[in-house]
């Protein structure tokens, strides 16, 4: 605890700006990525399209809701948040005298956890730069808990994480079920790497899916 009440009011007031603000924008930027990688990926697309009218229901009912059984799509988006995690980048403050990779560490020292190099080291994840959805398909025990991380992990593990893979799931299952995404031509995407991952540059042409 600090000796200065008043620094941690402002802490903490921050720290609520931002876990607001991120529990906006982060799904959003998540869809975009999707939605992103299937419009380069046709093939896959329409594998969760299919899987979203069996699930859902054909475009045009009502949609049955069971995230559980959007396994494909729950795959993809494991996938996007491997490739391109919102929160690409975790701060910390060491605390305690701590001993990390061999090195000695003060108190106050600062750390940051990029998780977008993590979720790209080959020595994790096989061709780590192509979107595979179904490299999450098998159960994959040997994975070491610290080389996916797309919310985070131990005692600040992300409190909307299920809420969030399950609207997003089902959003884009809706989405999927109507629409056909294409890239708009010329679009060029680069990743941003500002307060979150952003996909500048993105456009998307929707066409109505053929029906299935
Ligand atoms: C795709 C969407 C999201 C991503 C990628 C994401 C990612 C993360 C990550 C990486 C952390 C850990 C931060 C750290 O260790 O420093 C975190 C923490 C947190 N997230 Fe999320 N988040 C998302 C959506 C949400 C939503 C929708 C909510 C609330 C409804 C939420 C609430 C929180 C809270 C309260 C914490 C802080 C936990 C703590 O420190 O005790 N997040 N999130």
């Amino acid at each position: 605890m600090r000796a200065d009440p008043a620094a941690d009011d402002e802490a903490l007031v921050a720290v609520l700006f931002s876990r607001l603000f991120s529990a906006q924008t982060a799904p959003a930027l998540l869809t975009a990525w999707l939605l992103h990688l299937l419009a380069g990926h046709p093939r896959e697309q329409q594998r969760l399209r299919e899987e979203a009218r069996t699930v859902l229901g054909p475009a045009g009912t009502p949609p049955t809701v069971d995230p559980a059984r959007l396994v494909a799509t729950q795959h993809a988006l494991r996938e996007t948040l491997r490739l391109y995690p919102p929160a690409w980048l975790l701060d910390r403050t060491i605390q305690s005298p701590t001993t990390l990779g061999g090195r000695d560490l003060d108190p106050g020292t600062e750390g940051r956890v990029v998780t977008y190099l993590i979720h790209r080291d080959p020595a994790h994840h096989p061709d780590p730069d192509v979107f595979a959805p179904a490299r999450w398909a098998d159960p994959q025990p040997d994975l070491h808990r610290g080389a996916y991380l797309p919310f985070g992990t131990g005692g600040r593990y992300c409190r909307g994480a299920l809420w969030v893979t399950t609207i997003a799931a089902l959003t884009s299952a809706a989405l999927l079920r109507r629409h056909d995404f294409r890239h708009t031509p010329g679009t060029r995407v680069c990743p941003a790497f500002g307060a979150h991952l952003e996909p500048t540059g993105l456009r998307l042409d929707t066409h109505c899916a053929s029906p299935g």
